[in-house]
């Protein structure tokens, strides 16, 4: 298992505990003339405890950074570290167990079993692992998450907020060291959002998780401690401590800083809030 050999990057503290990293991370989907290179030779750093968010115009990579990071996702070149762990080059079966074990993923599209009850969502990735649910912190995750009268619903049963408060339990109850969340709140309401993004907030102040989230959404970068900005496939900014204002202003900036032909007035394309990056949470 080797260690990386370049320094840290985007600006966070040389020797700060991570609990991701990657170096030189390329994928390529495709071949030939229709090759995409949805990443290109990115280095990040995640730290450990802290919640990281990752913004970028549609198409940018940051699924595909979030999968590859998470172990979801195989690379095409590189190196992909959970911890102290190499994960580019584990075997099917060594990197399933650790993604079971230390990582938990709220997807875009929530991903439940239309079969099963809420409840049953919550708790399957520990039944399938055969482990036993911490049962006082999945009741915790429950309440504060609102789902407690609706455990026994199924998914068609309930709202879009609701089945993503059952995927994000999903991914908390058994405690990972890592959530990985691609748009939680993406197709929220603003207040079953603020709900979301409060808890994964808690998760890392107080229970010491460490949280990567992908948002367009300024209000809700300004909730993690880092925010990093992928544009075609690269890191090319980073702000720590974000406010909602700073995001705004850096995504103006990359939006007018558009390489070729003059984009027409932001105001009239569609799909856009003005700042160049999508809001209509499809990609
Ligand atoms: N399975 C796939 N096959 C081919 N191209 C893909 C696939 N997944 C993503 N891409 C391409 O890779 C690039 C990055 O995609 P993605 O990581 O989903 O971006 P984002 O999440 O920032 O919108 C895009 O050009 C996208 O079309
Ligand atoms: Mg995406």
């Amino acid at each position: 298992m080797s260690t990386p050999l370049t320094a840290p990057t985007h600006g966070l503290a040389p020797g700060v505990p991570l609990a991701a990293r990657a170096r030189a991370l390329t994928k390529a989907y495709g071949s030939g003339e229709t090759a995409v290179r949805a990443l290109d030779a990115v280095d990040v750093d995640i730290a450990r405890e802290r919640f990281t968010a990752v913004m970028g115009p549609s198409g940018s990579g940051k699924s595909t950074l979030m999968h590859c990071l998470a172990g979801l996702d195989t690379v095409s070149s590189g190196q992909v570290w959970l911890g102290e762990t190499e994960i580019t080059g584990l075997n099917d079966r060594a990197l399933t167990q650790l993604r079971r074990d230390r990582i938990g993923f709220m997807f875009q599209a929530f991903n439940l079993l239309p079969t099963l009850t809420a409840a049953e969502n919550i708790t399957l990735p520990m039944d399938i692992a055969g482990r036993k649910p911490d049962r006082e912190w999945v009741e915790r995750v429950i309440d504060t998450l609102g789902l407690r009268d609706r455990l026994k619903h199924r998914p068609a049963q309930l709202s879009g907020g609701q089945q993503q408060r059952v995927a994000c339990a999903r991914a908390l109850a058994s405690r990972p060291e890592l959530i990985f969340a691609d748009e939680p709140t993406g197709n929220l309401d603003s207040r079953a959002g603020a709900e979301v993004l409060g808890f994964l907030r808690e998760a890392v102040d107080r229970l010491a998780q460490t949280v990567v989230m992908v948002t367009h959404d300024p209000g809700a970068a300004a909730h993690s401690d880092l925010v990093l900005f992928l544009a075609d496939g690269r890191i090319v900014d980073a702000i720590p401590e974000p406010t909602a204002e700073a995001v705004l202003e850096r995504m103006r900036l990359f939006a007018g800083a558009g390489t070729g032909s003059q984009p027409p007035p932001i105001e009239q394309q569609p799909g856009h809030d003005g700042t160049g990056f999508d809001t209509t949470h499809r990609s």
